[in-house]
């Protein structure tokens, strides 16, 4: 079901709670080491500011304590929004009560005002009622723009939304539920699935929801090593989840799911000379894999070459370390090619979206989700509390076209 877009509500001269993810990494001193949170935010206040509205943003930044932690203050954040933006974005030092009310009554249609971090209260993520209630007297209207955000059924992201009639989705939080619920919707074939990252049981529920749904699936990374112990291969030291394996060795028994034919190994990572490829049948068992093979490399890459839509979730290996970035830059680059050729590729999580990044692909994927944990669970089909909160678009008319 499409939900209630921001686009749709009437926020001329009202005031506009946004929840956005400003869950920005830091460096150790606390500089803001990626803005691209922020930046992904921008289409929704910008939007709301040429319509008038009174723009209150409220994120949650790190894992505070339930109490004020100066590390962890959204000053910097207001500061880089306000460049951003190019216009001033007024800092809220507290995200509720008598002082912040006072602020937010008093700023005018076109104004962006910024509260401090919301988790430096516990009834933020305790979904406190009273809690609910300070921060919804602020607003007469409220958008959650937090995709990053959505899997958590916390105050701002999901307790507060009940208490306005009609609460929308900003334009990220729809780009993002748009391209999602598209792949696992109504997807263009053949549609081929990638899934790989470091831990299994991350994956294991997104590979069982796609399984059913994909022409291909292709497994990297640490699921590779579960799969392969769960037919009885010889894996090495690899890593994998001897808990998984029994449900592995079922997922397996379905024919769309692909295991890497080779590997490349080593007796540890940091002995980038004595790095070789090996068949997946041939991993010695004092050595470690630590990324797919030239031949799979290869082979997944052709697979990828016919795709009408793609979703990709976990590097193929340790891409960090140069001589274990081979199988990751190929699908990077695979996914670039497909872009180019008019399929849908999506990718999530936020080694994934590193990858992309590190090789020069994030702008050239059709949708490189903003939600680590949330996308995974978008993808393994679990209703997210932050978008099953927000209101159902109206039908639309029959004979229309918007
Ligand atoms: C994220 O970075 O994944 C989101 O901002 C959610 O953060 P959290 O894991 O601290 O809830």
């Amino acid at each position: 079901m499409k939900k209630l877009s921001v686009r749709d509500l009437p926020v001329e001269g009202r005031r506009v709670f946004v929840r956005v993810d400003f869950n920005v990494p830091l460096t150790e001193t606390g500089a803001i080491r990626s803005d691209a949170r922020i930046r992904a935010a921008l289409p929704t206040v910008q939007l709301l500011l040429a319509r008038g509205a009174v723009v209150i943003l409220g994120s949650h930044l790190g894992k505070p304590e339930a109490k004020p932690d100066p590390k962890l203050s959204l000053r910097p954040v207001a500061e880089a929004l306000a460049r951003l933006l190019d216009r001033p974005v007024a800092f809220a030092p507290d995200c509720i009560g008598p002082q912040t009310e006072e602020m937010v009554s008093r700023a005018g249609p076109g104004s962006v005002t910024l509260l401090e971090n919301l988790r430096f209260h516990p009834g933020e993520t305790e979904n406190d009622p009273e809690f609910c209630r300070q921060l919804a007297v602020l607003a007469d209207c409220y958008v959650n723009d937090a995709f990053g955000t959505a899997h958590r059924a916390h105050a701002s992201t999901a307790g507060m939304a009940k208490l306005f009639d009609r609460p929308a989705a900003g334009l990220l939080m729809e780009k993002e539920i748009e391209f999602l619920s598209r792949v696992l919707e109504s997807p263009a074939r053949p549609f081929i699935a990638l899934i790989g990252g470091a831990k299994t049981a991350d994956k294991i529920g997104v590979i069982a929801n796609l399984l059913p749904k994909v022409d291909k699936l292709l497994i990297g990374g640490g699921p590779a090593f579960t799969f392969l112990a769960a037919q009885g291969r010889q894996i090495g030291r690899s890593l994998f989840d001897p808990d998984l394996v029994k449900r592995a060795a079922e997922l397996a028994e379905d024919r769309r799911l692909i295991l890497p034919a080779d590997f490349l190994v080593a007796p540890d990572p940091e002995q980038a000379p004595k790095v070789r490829p090996v068949s997946a049948a041939a991993i010695p068992s004092a050595e470690a894999a630590y990324d797919i093979g030239p031949a799979t490399s290869w082979l997944y890459a052709d697979v990828l070459k016919s795709a009408k839509t793609i979703v990709w979730a976990g590097p193929m290996g340790m891409f960090e370390k140069d001589a274990f970035s081979q199988g990751t830059r190929t699908i990077c680059e695979a996914m670039s090619l497909a872009t180019v050729r008019g399929a849908v590729t999506v990718a999530g999580g936020g080694d994934t979206l590193a990858a992309l990044d590190k090789f020069g692909c994030l702008d050239k994927v059709s949708h490189a989700s903003t939600g680590g944990s949330a996308c995974l669970e978008f993808l393994e089909g679990r209703k997210l509390p932050g978008v099953a909160v927000l209101a159902n678009a109206p039908a639309r008319r029959p004979g229309r076209l918007d």
